[in-house]
This record gives structure tokens, sequence and C-alpha cells, in this order.
């Protein structure tokens, strides 16, 4: 059967079962799903009721919320609900701005480079960063093997498994620079993997912003959080970026997508001047 036929067949999700997984989605990742994501809710619902075996949305929402069966399911369930488009250098602006920073930092600082990709979604974030310290090391003459590294932070298992692998298609890196591409990819024409030197640099791990508390990250020199928090509250937004705010070293630079947080302000953060990027440096 196809997606269309399958989702003909199913029941209208009510006023009610929309408001239940409204509010789980919120309680469990801070998404706010709006009414006009409605059919977006109930396709993703669909396709997995139908391979699960479920005809109505109440039945599986309580197996989501019931024991490990239902954690593991919820698990599953993420990576159909988010949204996890990406790209490689997806916002030059604050790629230019992130390389001016490192080049900065890496001169008046010795002790390794800490960077984060918040919601890093598949790797292409935490990756150019990483593509780019190393070309901003070589380009300074330093020495490129000084020791720096990216942590890239994600709710989604899948889309961390795929970061891991670090294998992408033709398609995913058919707009970046052709001499970066064949400076950090191997490839054999279809597929293109980030090199051993780059990858080296990253690691992945599950992180859930909802939890930042009880996350060990701090002293971070860069912190990239862009595209995540779009889907937040406002006042949420404003609570999980003063928690990325404390875990900046002082002279860190935290890079938000703009627009993502307005009417926010700490004494300890300076916005950087530009209304291309929104950006804060931590005070020294
Ligand atoms: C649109 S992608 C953004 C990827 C990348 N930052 C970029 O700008 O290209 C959003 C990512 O946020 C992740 N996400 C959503 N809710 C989250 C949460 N509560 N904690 C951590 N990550 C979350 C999703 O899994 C997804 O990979």
């Amino acid at each position: 059967m196809t997606d269309h036929a399958l989702i003909k067949r199913l029941p209208e999700l009510s006023d009610r079962d929309f408001s239940i997984w409204q509010e789980l989605l919120e309680e469990r990742l801070g998404l706010q799903l709006p009414e006009q994501r409605r059919s977006f809710l109930k396709t993703s619902l669909a396709i997995r009721m139908r391979e699960l075996g479920y005809d109505n949305y109440l039945d599986y929402y309580r197996y989501v919320r019931k024991g490990d069966a239902g954690l593991i399911e919820w698990n599953m369930l993420i990576d159909r609900v988010t949204v996890q488009e990406t790209r490689f250098y997806r916002d030059p602006a604050a790629f230019t701005l992130a390389r001016d920073f490192l080049h900065k930092r890496a001169r008046e600082n010795q002790r390794p480079l800490a960077l984060w990709s918040v919601g890093c979604s598949t790797g292409e974030e935490a990756y150019s960063l990483a593509m780019l310290t190393l070309e901003e090391l070589r380009r300074d003459g330093a020495n490129p093997q000084r020791r720096f590294g990216v942590t890239g932070t994600d709710v989604s298992l899948q889309a961390l498994e795929a970061a891991r692998r670090g294998s992408y298609s033709s398609r995913r890196v058919e707009n970046m620079d052709k001499r970066l591409v064949e400076r950090y990819f191997d490839t054999d024409g279809l597929g293109y993997a980030v090199k051993f030197e780059v990858r080296d640099r990253v690691c992945f791990t599950r992180l859930n912003v909802l939890e930042l508390s009880r996350s060990p990250m701090k002293d971070l020199d860069l912190i990239y959080c862009q595209n995540v928090l779009i889907y937040f509250r406002k006042w949420r937004r404003k609570e999980i970026v003063s928690e990325l705010a404390r875990r900046l070293a002082p002279g860190g630079l935290l890079i938000l997508g703009l627009g993502e947080v307005v009417d926010w302000k700490l004494p300890e953060l300076t916005r950087v001047p530009g209304e291309r990027v929104l950006a804060y440096l931590k005070r020294k």
C-alpha cells in the first residue's frame, strides 16, 4: 500500500489525540508543534503505526509511554518527528565569523580548542567546524596537528549513527568548495567519506537540550547552535541559551541562528555586532 493510501485509511487525528501528542513532544523534546504541523504529525505517526500494526493514535501513545519497550519505540519515533535538515557550511556568514574567531583564539590561547555543535543532526555541521579549524590552523602556519576537538550532540540516535558513519552522498557535498571536498573526503565517485584527519577530531554523543544541566560540557571556546531552538517556546529558548552561555570559557563565542532568540541579555555576554549573524562573546 502506498503511504497516501495508508494515510487515507487511518482515522483522523482528533483534537484530543493531537493535543496529547503535542504535549508529549513538548515535554520530552521541547518541540512545539503548531496546528500547521498537524498533518506532518499525522503522517509521521501513521506510517510508524502501520509498521507496528496500530490503528489508533491513543493506543500507540499509551504504548510509547509505557516501560522499556515504549522507551525504545520513543527513540525510534524521535527520528520521525524532528526536522533533521542540515548541510555542510550551512550558514556562510556564521562560518566566516567562526573562522575569524578561531584564528584569533588559536593565537591567544595555547590550550586545545574545544568546539560544540548543539543539535548536530547527521554531522555536517560538526565536520564543517572541524574542517574550518583545520583550514585555519593551516592558513595560519600553525601546527595543523595542534589539538582541538569538536563535540556534536543531538537527541536523535539515528541521526548520530549517520553522523558517526561520516559517509555522504555526492548530493550532500555538491555545493561545497571543491578544494575542501578533495582535501577532506575520500570518494569512490558515488559516496564521500570524511577522512580520518577530520573524523579523528570529532566525537558524537547523545544529549537532549532539555537536560543540559546534567551535561559535563564546559569551558567551550565555540558553541554553535543553529536551527534547533526555532521549534521551542521563547521562554525555553532563553533558558537553554543561558545554560549554553554558562558553558563557554571566558572569551568564548556562542553562535545562534538569526532571530532564534530576541530580547535576551546576560551580563557576562556581549553581542557581536552585525546583522547577518546572531552571536555573543563571553567576557574574559
Ligand atoms: C534542523 S536540524 C539542525 C541541524 C544543524 N544544527 C543545522 O543547523 O544544520 C535540528 C536538529 O535538532 C535536533 N533536536 C530536536 N530537539 C532536540 C532536543 N530536545 N535536544 C537535542 N537535539 C534536538 C533534531 O534531532 C535535529 O537533528
